[in-house]
């Protein structure tokens, strides 16, 4: 489930995290990078080799919005709709996102190019509304704006 480099690593932090249960955030960042989502298979991998309750690793999953227990598209766009956002005008951008990709909040388009998250704040509530495909952040959103960036992702 997890390549030798990444087991080796693993061994190396257990020396300095306190329990393996403090592991379990890494040890998911690992699979996520290495597969792409977390299923509920590497969910009980991941607490077998840590000898953490499946519970436990499975709480962590579904808690955090950035681990992912389906396969994504190959551009995954998180819309904030938190306050700040929201008041900014995330629905407007929401709607159009919806109509452009064809899809809606939590789904993933046919052909596995887009997935259409909604997030909680994502600390970039002075330049709402944002949203994130990646890591990258695309901040004081307008639907000029939203349409540049959808052109320059299909592009990629
Ligand atoms: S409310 Fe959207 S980034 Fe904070």
């Amino acid at each position: 489930m997890l390549s030798e480099k990444n087991l080796h690593k693993i061994e190396e932090l257990k020396k300095s995290y306190p329990t393996s249960q403090a592991l379990v955030l890494p040890v998911l960042w690992m699979i996520q990078e290495e597969h792409g989502y977390i299923s509920e298979e590497s969910m009980k991998y991941s607490a077998q080799l840590l000898d953490v309750p499946f519970g436990h690793v499975l709480g962590v999953v579904t808690f955090y919005t950035m681990f992912h227990s389906k396969p994504i598209g190959k551009n995954h766009i998180e819309v904030c709709t938190n306050v700040s956002c929201m008041l900014r005008g995330s629905e407007k951008i929401v709607e159009l996102l919806e109509k452009r990709l064809g899809i809606g909040l939590g789904e993933t388009s046919k052909d596995k190019k887009w997935t259409l998250s909604e997030v909680e704040c994502m600390g970039s509530c002075g330049t709402a509304p944002m949203l994130a495909v990646g890591e990258e952040y695309h901040e004081n959103l307008t639907p000029e704006k939203l349409e540049k960036i959808l052109s320059d992702l299909e592009l990629k």
